[in-house]
């Protein structure tokens, strides 16, 4: 790798320049606009180098310092940006470019989205896109206040907006209107944004608790602005939880939230003006499942909590991506805890964490939730950064409690405001605002790799002690091959094999506790000693998923028996059951042919159906779920994917015939006939069940089955039923799966989101001849490479969750993704190299599909043009 391209944290350096103030005027139109920008400059203290802005594609039309306009001799421009030669503390450097919205396919600085006729304006700056408009210092720790103007045609742009308070708008020459905006509070140009097209909005005011009148705006296109009420009320409880729970008030006097359909990733937090792909913002009963409804939810929330984590107090630099990231990813999951039930989703972010951040982390990409170096920033918007850098703060959280945590982040968003500011700085004011050094957490900021936990426990019944020696280990990660112990707490219960509940006692603590039974493993190995432990016990460990760790513990799969009946933690039931199918999964690969813990999991969960009167349908539903293939693939040193999936399958079967095909008929057609379409959460959690029971049932009794599932698709009352119908016919390849696909095809045929599940169900049918059919539906009218949600559904479902597919013995599988892969580079690179991130697991396989898959890698490193972020995953994959 070319090592100048390569951009390292220890090589931070303050800015030369500071931009207090900048004025941007636009000139808006479909296939080029014109940016005037004059930016306030201040040379910070004992710096004397040239002025250097970032830009990139810009067109120079103009520029002028201290008003006088310099020839080629006074600055220097090259393909990454302009070095003025002359500028002083206090000068006003004024420029102005041409840029090219409609011929912009990467989604990043200014473009279209949609048709030139009916389409709109928009911008994505974070990272680095605010250097595709204007010329500016671009990067999170220049801080400057924002004056926007935006002139544009009003038939054809009759919105205008940009973040921040709106200050005039009126009438100009030609048809043209303008409008103003100002934003007090300093940001970094990442959070810029502007928006301009024909949109509807739905609005209502918000008062927040400090007094401040709010008004909220939620802006699509006229066909999609019905099905924009859904968030809005569930922004509106974000704020409020934010106030309550925070103590964080909005701090301007408009909000706006805006949907388009052309957007790489979820939704972006600009300030005053978050921006949405529509699929995280957009639900109605018709087209949104369930899951739609709380994704949607849970996202807005993410956005708007960034009003303070991350905008109010931001990132010195971008390898300080977690600070914000991380807290409002646990922001947003606490949030949506709140909201619904906090066991289901804990259930629901462990699985997201152990499918995709685990598999990163046991990789040839695996990186430290800060990372040290990157060539492409893009490439770090990982479920390390988002998701495990959550995990941390939750052990922050969970080590100083409620109120303490509270103070802490008290004393950092008053300490910080409008500053830009790094982890330490984070950690450091949760420390300081309850007088304890929790710098020993920072040790996982640093350190890539999922920890290894083992736990040994020896029971001695005469001395009553029941002794548990901890040890742990994380395994070499790339450019890391020593790893340091760190801090991992664990939190703990002792259970009867009744079920009972048992005092913990630690040796050392004055007394028993009877809440909180959290033991800090610190060191590589450590031995805690529980006393007053009479009979031998069930342990649960690990509960509420108190660290990000794999657990190897050998308690005796009977005893995960007792804790998948009776664990009153709701999350350590499922992690009970997942365990025991771990361990029958790994005795199904081996052959095994008395498999324990199958007969175990499968008896227990029997029982547990049997008596479900006392258990959550949702949670039942969970209960009863296997790990996917990618997780169950990861533990395995040698990956062959149709092994994974033979054994999994044979999971599945076993536990459906003793549960037996009549009971799971039964039960699942008394939750049908109970059937409302009602969207309260326990009517959701009632379809989820039925979606268990009946894929169960097509194990035990597949024409049963399916005949269930076609009914229910005809006569489904939601997107959820009639979805999972869909899925269910299509990835057993039922003999009604063709005319489902094409009367759900039919019904939805405009509806672009619900298209998409259209997309991703066939592309993750679980046949290797799921490659056929893709390589089909990529010539269907509805696709469209340009478009990063389609795409998605079609090549990420494929490349990312179809293993039977992806990893065809033939290797066509590596060798379509790997085409469609430079295709898509040349239009859109960030979301060419979040899909070219599949390759991730190619050095486990056997050796016949490792040979192929290498190939196919290595013929895609070796492209010339590939785009910096795609060379960067595809060369440290190969490394
Ligand atoms: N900051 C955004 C978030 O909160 C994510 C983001 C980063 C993003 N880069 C982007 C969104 C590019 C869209 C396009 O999750
Ligand atoms: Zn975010």
């Amino acid at each position: 790798m070319n090592d100048e391209a390569i951009t390292k944290r220890s090589d931070y350096r303050p800015p030369r320049w500071l931009v207090p103030r900048i004025e941007l005027v636009f000139d808006l139109g479909v296939d080029s606009a014109e940016v005037a920008a004059t930016l306030q400059l201040e040379r910070a203290a004992g710096g004397d180098e040239p002025l250097r802005l970032d830009g990139e594609g810009l067109e120079l039309l103009e520029l002028k310092l201290d008003g006088t306009t310099l020839d080629s001799s006074q600055y220097q421009l090259d393909a990454t940006g302009l070095t003025v030669n002359g500028a002083r503390d206090g000068s006003v450097l004024e420029t102005r470019v041409r840029i090219h919205p409609r011929a912009n396919t990467a989604l990043e600085g200014l473009y279209l989205a949609g048709s030139a006729d009916t389409g709109f304006l928009l911008t994505q700056c974070e990272a680095e896109g605010f250097r595709h408009i204007t010329f500016f210092p671009d990067h999170p720790d220049v801080l400057s206040r924002y004056t926007v103007t935006l002139r544009a045609d009003r038939a054809r742009f009759p919105v205008l907006l940009a973040g921040g308070n709106p200050d005039g708008h009126g009438e100009a020459d030609d048809g043209r209107h303008w409008a103003r905006f100002v934003d007090p509070w300093p940001r970094p140009s990442y959070l810029f944004a502007l928006v301009a097209g024909d949109l509807h909005h739905i609005d209502r005011d918000f008062v927040t608790a400090e007094g401040r009148s709010v008004a909220v705006k939620l802006w699509a296109e006229p066909e999609a602005i019905a099905r924009c009420q859904y968030a809005f009320e569930a922004l509106l409880r974000a704020m409020r939880w934010d106030e309550q729970t925070y103590g964080r008030c909005y701090d301007l006097d408009v909000f706006h939230v805006v949907a388009t359909d052309a957007f790489n990733m979820g939704a972006m937090e600009n300030k005053g003006l978050n921006i949405f792909n529509a699929k995280y913002l957009l639900a109605d009963p018709d087209s949104s499942t369930d899951e739609d409804f709380h994704r949607v939810e849970s996202v807005i929330g993410h956005e708007y909590f960034h009003n303070w984590s991350g905008n109010r107090v931001t990132c010195r630099d971008w390898f300080q991506l977690s600070l914000k990231e991380g807290f409002t990813v646990f922001r947003e999951q606490s949030f949506a805890a709140a909201m619904d039930s906090p066991a289901l989703q804990r259930i629901e972010d462990v699985r997201r964490l152990r499918r995709a951040q685990f598999s990163e982390d046991a990789g040839p990409l695996a990186h430290p939730v800060r990372p040290d170096a990157y060539r492409e920033i893009n490439n770090f918007y990982t479920s390390t950064v988002y998701e495990k850098g959550a995990e941390v703060v939750r052990m922050l959280a969970r080590r100083l409690g409620p109120a303490a945590f509270r103070r802490g982040t008290d004393l950092y968003f008053s300490r910080h405001d409008g500053q830009a500011v790094t982890i330490e700085d984070f950690v450091r004011a949760l420390g300081d605002a309850n007088e304890l050094d929790l710098g020993a957490y920072l040790a996982w900021y640093g350190q890539a790799g999922t920890p290894r936990v083992r736990v040994h426990a020896e029971h001695d019944a005469a001395s009553q002690r029941l002794t548990l020696q901890l040890s742990q280990h994380t395994p070499p990660t790339p450019g890391q091959p020593d790893k340091a112990p760190l801090p991992i707490p664990i939190d703990m219960a002792l259970f009867t094999p009744a079920g009972g509940r048992l005092p913990l006692h630690v040796e050392g603590e004055a007394r028993p506790r009877n809440g909180d039974g959290v033991v800090e493993l610190r060191a590589a190995r450590q031995d805690v000693v529980l006393l007053g432990v009479a009979e031998r016990p069930v342990l649960s460990l690990l509960r509420g998923f108190s660290a990000p760790v794999i657990l190897e513990f050998d308690d005796a799969d009977a005893d995960l028996g007792v804790l998948l009946r009776h664990e009153p933690d709701g999350f350590n039931r499922w992690q009970a059951s997942q365990r025991l199918a771990q361990r029958a999964f790994a005795a199904a690969m081996a052959g095994a042919t008395d498999n324990r813990a199958l007969t175990v999991w499968c008896d227990t969960l029997a029982a547990v159906c049997d008596e479900s009167g006392d258990t959550d349908p949702a949670l039942l539903a969970e209960l009863l779920a296997v790990p996917d293939a990618v997780e169950l693939g990861a533990t395995l040193e040698v990956l062959d994917p149709p092994a994974v999936h033979a054994a999994r399958t044979s999971l599945l079967q076993a536990l459906a015939l003793r549960i037996g095909a009549q009971a799971l008929a039964s039960r699942y057609q008394a939750l049908q006939e109970a059937e409302l379409g009602e969207f309260h959460p326990a009517a959701r959690g009632r379809r989820r069940l039925k979606r268990s029971l009946l894929g169960l049932l097509a194990h035990a009794d597949g024409e049963q089955a399916f005949g269930l599932a076609a009914a229910q698709f005809k006569a489904a009352s939601s997107m959820s039923d009639q979805l999972a119908a869909l899925a269910l016919l299509v990835h057993f390849d039922a003999p009604q799966a063709q005319q489902a696909l094409a009367d759900y095809r039919h019904s939805y045929n405009v509806n672009m989101l619900a298209l998409d599940k259209w997309f991703a169900v066939q592309a993750t049918r679980p046949a290797a001849a799921a490659l056929e059919q893709v390589e089909a539906l990529m010539e269907d009218p509805a696709f469209e490479l340009r478009n990063p949600n389609r795409v998605q559904s079609l090549l990420g479902s494929f490349a990312h969750a179809n293993p039977l597919g992806f990893h065809r013995a033939d290797g066509a599988g590596y060798r379509f993704v790997a085409r469609q892969l430079t295709a898509l580079d040349a239009l859109n690179p960030q979301t060419a190299a979040r899909i070219a991130t599949c390759f991730n697991a190619w050095k486990r396989l056997e050796p016949g599909r490792r040979a192929l898959a290498r190939e196919a890698l290595a013929e895609l490193a070796a492209r010339p043009e590939n785009s910096r972020g795609v060379n960067e995953i595809v060369q440290r994959t190969l490394e």
